[in-house]
């Protein structure tokens, strides 16, 4: 038995919260709440993976287009367009249109991210493709693969999963228990009428990880962990 390997989230104070980082195979669903900050979240841990520990990933847009994602990152001066040139980072740009296309689309992913030698595969958003699908079962299928395919492959990966405001629910009913780690976003107004926001950990297999809750902002530098505050939601 070996121990268990560690790649940085990119996120100062999040990687203290979790052992030192997401366990290398695991996947990891990324819950929350529109314009909670899932893909500057995301785009911030590729970036910083591939700037400070050259490690390559493919980012798969489904929700927004790649020219939308490239200039949303680049207001926190993450220059992903660069980091595509270089080929340290391979964008997709994916239409979800109907279950035919899906099919392609998920070859396309296990193909680019074979090709590339990636080792992280983020699915902006899980929620946008399995939309795409009518049947409920398809969705499952597509996600067992998505597990299997990635875990052979020793890939990490992280999976939007958008929350309805108001919905308690936080995946597919199936995605939430094959996945091996979720961190969950939330927004909500305070008394004073104010955006806040929190993050919670809510599993993560193998590791010791903090159970509380945190405020979190989103600046020019992207996603800020703040220190532990007493606060708890209305
Ligand atoms: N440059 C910036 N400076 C400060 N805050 C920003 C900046 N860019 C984005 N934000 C904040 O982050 C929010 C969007 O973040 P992001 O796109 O990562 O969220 P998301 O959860 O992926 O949203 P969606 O559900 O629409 O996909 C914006 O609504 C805004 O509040
Ligand atoms: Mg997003």
């Amino acid at each position: 038995m070996s121990a268990i390997q560690r790649v940085p989230t990119g996120i100062s104070k999040l990687d203290s919260l979790i052992e030192g980082g997401f366990p290398t195979d695991s996947m990891v669903l990324v819950v929350g709440h529109p314009g909670a900050g899932k893909s500057t979240l995301a785009g911030q841990f590729v970036y910083n993976g591939a700037v400070k520990s050259g490690v390559k990933s493919v980012y798969a847009c489904f929700a927004e287009t790649k020219d939308t994602f490239f200039s949303n990152m680049l207001r926190f001066e993450w220059d992903f367009e660069r980091l595509e040139r270089e080929r340290r980072v391979a964008v997709l740009d994916l239409a979800v249109t109907r279950e035919a296309g899906i099919q392609t689309n998920l070859n396309s992913i296990m193909e680019t991210m074979s090709n590339f030698k990636a080792s992280i595969l983020v699915i902006d958003s899980f929620t946008a493709i399995s939309m795409a699908l009518k049947e409920y079962i398809d969705s499952r299928v597509m996600i067992h693969l998505f597990y299997r395919f990635l875990k052979k492959s020793n890939c990490m990966s992280l999976f939007i999963i958008d929350q309805p405001w108001g919905s308690t629910a936080i995946g597919e009913r199936v995605a939430e228990f094959m996945a091996d780690g979720i961190l969950h976003l939330e927004t909500y107004f305070d008394e004073e009428g104010t955006l806040r926001r929190t993050f919670n950990i809510i599993k993560m297999r193998g590791t010791n990880h903090s159970k509380s809750t945190y405020e979190y902002e989103i600046s020019k530098k992207g996603f800020t962990l703040l220190d532990l505050t007493k606060m708890r939601k209305p």
